[in-house]
């Protein structure tokens, strides 16, 4: 049993926010990520004294003290500047609320109203996370959250087999006060061989758990690498 969790710095990137994948010059789709929770735990990460890279969609936050800064707007750069940097970290924490879908072709001009309908055909967007392992060949320490409506637990593990994570961070985005645009947060770890659940708190308090839970789950991993 490893006691105590920090011996040196970890490279460690986090993405965070939500992305905005263009319809027009104007408008955009996008969601309700605050990217709160990401900020947080980045901001602790720093805080531990770790070399923290922080991949973020749009948000009004201010940049964490301490922490190198990336901002992205689309999936597609956030997938380009995750493949740039992914290479040389060693704990990966994917926290940014990422479009599944953009528009297949974003029209050059402001769209006019006419018809009464309008159809927008969308195609899929990368998958960032699930492209870690596959695509990168990343070796570290690989976290996701899994933010879910329904069966939090099923869905948890279907994603952390399928994104081959160490970890998934599970909250249900159905209860009122946690989650997305709250200041709080409920969330139930998901690993390979357990599920530790966390308390209701603050998300600065809960992002200092997940950071101890995250660092912890590196040097076990290390330590078995060894
Ligand atoms: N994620 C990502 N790139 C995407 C979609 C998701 O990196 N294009 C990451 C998120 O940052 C999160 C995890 O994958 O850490 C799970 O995101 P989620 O949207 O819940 O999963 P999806 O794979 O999109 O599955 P679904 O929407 O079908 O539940």
């Amino acid at each position: 049993m490893i006691s105590s969790v920090q011996t040196v710095a970890v490279n460690i990137l986090v993405t965070a926010g939500p992305t905005r994948e263009p319809i027009d010059p104007v408008r955009y789709i996008g969601n309700r990520s605050s990217g709160k929770m990401g900020y947080e735990i980045a901001a602790a990460f720093a805080r531990e004294g770790n070399t923290v890279l922080l991949v973020s969609g749009p948000t009004s936050l201010d940049v964490p003290d301490g922490v190198d800064f990336l901002p992205v707007e689309t999936a597609d750069e956030m997938y380009g500047a995750v493949a740039s940097h992914i290479g040389r970290m060693q704990v990966a924490v994917f926290a940014a609320a990422v479009a599944d879908y953009k528009p297949s072709m974003a029209a050059k001009e402001k769209i006019k109203k006419s018809a009464n309908t309008l159809a927008l055909e969308l195609v899929r967007t990368p998958d960032i996370l699930g492209s870690c392992r596959s695509r990168h060949g990343f070796s570290g320490t690989l976290v996701g959250f899994a933010a879910e409506t329904e069966n939090l637990i099923a869905n948890a593990r279907e994603k952390l087999t399928r994104k081959q994570c160490d970890l998934i961070i599970a909250n249900d985005v159905s209860m009122p006060g946690i989650g997305f645009e709250s200041d709080q947060n409920e969330v139930s770890l998901v690993y390979p061989d357990r599920i530790d659940q966390l308390p209701l708190a603050s998300k600065h308090d809960l992002a200092h758990q997940l950071v101890r839970a995250i660092l912890m789950l590196h040097a076990e991993k290390n330590a078995v690498n060894d």
